[in-house]
């Protein structure tokens, strides 16, 4: 009798631990111009650090896919998660990787009932691009320079790139024809302007990483929000007006402790899901 009523207490305490350490599920999208078996190695890390961690690792939109018209894959990202967050009401954690980053996060704001706890935005151009080393990956014989000219026209838009290549010498350009970034940063203001914010600010914590020497994503600041002025002088996001307005919730976030800014140094763009001691130092703590 005594010993039946111990092995229970024993067996309800135990239950009651593994939901303690029960972590979240987590959503991985990856980046331009590969898929899903690229974050592998994340995927196992979490699942060695975190083991019972549900995962999804994101296949949509794969290789050359990845090339298509932003807002075609958010449609795509944000009925996913849609589905991926009733599956587990208690609430999931999403990390996208560089492009997958900027995907995930116009996804999410573009749920405004979602149940989205954390956010992570591994290395990605959060406030568009304008630099040679990305561009040539997909374009390779295209110039920063004159770049504007193929992705400012309707057709330059059907490429994802062209929906957040950022000229800081063509703003007026950028303003009329982009069809994405301007958006979901409701620098245009649209009907959807409100749900933007609204789905930003559910965010329990919006973690944004990057670094100096990433590389690709230039200004690398673009990961964190901040971006060059038209003298190529890298704003501070704190100093640019999508914050100082709170046009899309980030400053609520700032204020609330929910905003946090990783920026780690000696990082390339292609191993910050490919190096376990950076995936340990800036991703698996916030994966709780
Ligand atoms: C607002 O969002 C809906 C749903 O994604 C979309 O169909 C519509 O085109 C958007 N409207 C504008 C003005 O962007």
């Amino acid at each position: 009798m005594r010993l039946a009523h111990l092995l229970l207490v024993v067996v309800a305490s135990c239950s009651i631990i593994s939901c303690s350490l029960g972590y979240r599920p987590v959503v991985i999208l990856h980046g331009i111009l590969s898929g899903a078996e690229s974050m592998t190695l994340l995927v196992q890390e979490i699942l060695a650090a975190h083991p019972g961690t549900i995962v999804y690792n994101c296949d949509k939109f794969n290789g050359w896919y990845s090339l298509e018209n932003a807002w075609r894959q958010v449609d795509q990202i944000r009925d996913y998660l849609n589905e991926v967050g009733k599956l587990h009401p208690e609430g999931i954690i999403v990390l996208g990787y560089s492009q997958g980053g900027l995907l995930a996060r116009a996804a999410i704001q573009s749920l405004p009932d979602h149940n989205v706890k954390t956010f992570i935005s591994l290395s990605s151009p959060q406030a568009g691009q304008y630099g040679t080393s990305f561009l040539h990956l997909i374009f390779p014989d295209l110039a920063a320079k004159t770049a504007f000219e193929l992705f400012y026209t309707r057709a330059g838009q059907y490429t994802s790139v062209g929906g957040y290549w950022n000229d800081p010498h063509k703003q007026e350009l950028y303003m009329k024809y982009s069809e994405f970034l301007p958006l979901i940063n409701n620098e245009k203001k649209t009907s959807n302007s409100t749900s933007f914010k609204m789905g930003m600010v559910r965010l329990n914590r919006l973690v944004m990483i990057g670094g100096p020497n990433d590389d690709v994503i230039t200004p690398w600041q673009s990961s964190h929000f901040s971006y060059y002025d038209e003298n190529l002088d890298v704003v501070p996001f704190t100093k640019r007006k999508f914050f100082t307005a709170d046009s899309i919730g980030v400053k609520t976030l700032q204020e609330a402790g929910k905003l946090i800014i990783v920026i780690k140094p000696n990082v390339h763009h292609l191993a910050w899901h490919r190096r376990k001691d950076v995936i340990h130092e800036v991703i698996l703590p916030y994966l709780d």
